[in-house]
């Protein structure tokens, strides 16, 4: 199964009723293992996690700490771009050369994007050493 499709069928299972916005995410760690997260909403709306996010926690679970390519889809007319804070997320287990690609379910247009390029500046271990 392609990443594009593993993260749309992941996608089916966010649990969205406040936004009503399904967001699915696939990442393939360096194993070639695929990691699938939704976004998962919370009646207290800042408890709620993004699809990036519960991939990650479902890669780190298993093992692994290093991504290769990351696919995000939602349902929206243009495809879905991580938010800032996910961005962060993605960048600490990615180098800036990453492939992320955004989709939506509507059609097959897509955004290529690098981690870097989502990510300029990132903060990272470098800022802090010598501190
Ligand atoms: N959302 C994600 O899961 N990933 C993104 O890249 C953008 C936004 C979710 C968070 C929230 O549940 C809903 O989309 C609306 O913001």
């Amino acid at each position: 199964m392609s990443l594009r499709d593993a993260a749309a069928a992941v996608r089916l299972n966010a649990h969205a009723p406040y936004s009503n916005f399904q967001v699915g995410a696939a990442i393939r760690a360096a194993s070639g293992t695929v990691y699938l997260g939704c976004n998962v909403e919370n009646v207290a709306y800042p408890e709620g996690t993004c699809a990036e996010a519960g991939a990650i926690a479902a890669m780190v679970a298993a093992g692994e700490t290093r991504l290769s390519e990351v696919y995000v889809i939602a349902g929206s007319p243009m495809p879905v771009t991580p938010c800032g804070g996910c961005r962060q997320k993605l960048a600490e287990f990615g180098s800036g050369d990453v492939p992320v690609t955004m989709g939506t379910t509507v059609s097959d247009t897509e955004i290529h994007m690098t981690l870097a390029e989502l990510l300029p500046g990132a903060f990272t271990n470098d800022h802090m050493t010598g501190s």
